[in-house]
C-alpha cells in the first residue's frame, strides 16, 4: 500500500477495495483462467492487511467489491473494522434488490459500477441504454436515457461511478440533481426483466465463486 500511494503520488486514498473475492495463484496475462489458477481468498489475512492500511492512515475507508451476502457474512464474522462499502454492478437491468437490502441491514453502503450497463466498452453491451421503458421516460422528461438510468441508481440510495471520455457526456452524467423520477416511473423501472451486463464467468472462467457473483446472491 505504501508503494501504491507512492506510485499515485498521494499520501492516502479515500477508499481502498478488494476487487473481487478470489485471487490468482500466479501472474496471469490473459483470461479466462483454468481451474487451479483461481483460488479462494484468505479473507482473514487479507482483511487484516486492509485494516492495517486504515490504521496507518493510508486509506480513509476500506471496503469490498463483488461480494455476495454469504461472503459478507464471513467477512463480518472476522472483521474488527467492517467494510464501509460493497461495489457492485447496479443498474435498472440488474437491480440486486436482495443483496442491497442485506448490505443496508448490515450498514454497508452500496456503490454502483456499470450504472449505464458499460455501454460501448469491451465487456459491456447497449442493453440499458437501449431499454424502451427508460427511453420513453427520458423522452417524456426531456432527459437522456443515461440520465434516467443514473437518476434511478441515485434514488435507490446507491452512490455510483460512471465513466466517460466525452466532455459533453460527463456534463450530462453529473446533471441528475434538482429533478426526480416519479413513483409511477420508479415502479415501471422496478418491473424491468433482470439481466446482468458483466458476466464474470465468461471473462474469468466458469468457477463456482465466480458463478455466485454472477447470480447476484
Ligand atoms: N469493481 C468492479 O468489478 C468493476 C467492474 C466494472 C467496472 N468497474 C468500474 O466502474 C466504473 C464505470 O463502469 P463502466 O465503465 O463499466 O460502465 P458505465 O459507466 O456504465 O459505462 C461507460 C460507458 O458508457 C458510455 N457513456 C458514458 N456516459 C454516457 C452517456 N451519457 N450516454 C451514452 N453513453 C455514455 C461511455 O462511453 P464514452 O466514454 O464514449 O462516453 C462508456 O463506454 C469504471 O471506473 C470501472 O473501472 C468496476
Amino acid at each position: 500500500m505504501n508503494e501504491l500511494c507512492r506510485n499515485l503520488q498521494l499520501e492516502y486514498v479515500d477508499m481502498y477495495l478488494i476487487h473481487w473475492p478470489f485471487k490468482f495463484g500466479k501472474m496471469v496475462s490473459s483470461m479466462p483462467v483454468e481451474k487451479g489458477v483461481l483460488l479462494p481468498l484468505d479473507i482473514k489475512s487479507v482483511w487484516e492487511g486492509m485494516e492495517e492500511c486504515k490504521r496507518l492512515g493510508l486509506a480513509r475507508g476500506i471496503g469490498v467489491s463483488n461480494f455476495t451476502s454469504e461472503m459478507l457474512e464471513d467477512l463480518l464474522s472476522i472483521a474488527n473494522i467492517p467494510p464501509a462499502l460493497n461495489q457492485l454492478e447496479v443498474n435498472p437491468l440488474w437491480q440486486l434488490k436482495k443483496l442491497r437490502e442485506f448490505c443496508k441491514a448490515k450498514g454497508i453502503h452500496v456503490t454502483a459500477y456499470s450504472p449505464l450497463g458499460a455501454s460501448g466498452t469491451r465487456y459491456g453491451e447497449n442493453k440499458v441504454l437501449g431499454t424502451k421503458v427508460l427511453q420513453d421516460i427520458a423522452k417524456s422528461k426531456g432527459k437522456t436515457t443515461a440520465q434516467i438510468a443514473l437518476r434511478w441508481v441515485y434514488q435507490q440510495g446507491v452512490s455510483l461511478i460512471t465513466k466517460s471520455f466525452n466532455k459533453e457526456r460527463m456534463n450530462q452524467n453529473i446533471d441528475i440533481f434538482g429533478w426526480s423520477l416519479t413513483e409511477e416511473e420508479l415502479d415501471e423501472i422496478s418491473r424491468l426483466p433482470q439481466q446482468k451486463t458483466i458476466i464474470f464467468a465468461s471473462i474469468v472462467g466458469p468457477h463456482d465463486v465466480v458463478r455466485q457473483i454472477d447470480a447476484g446472491l
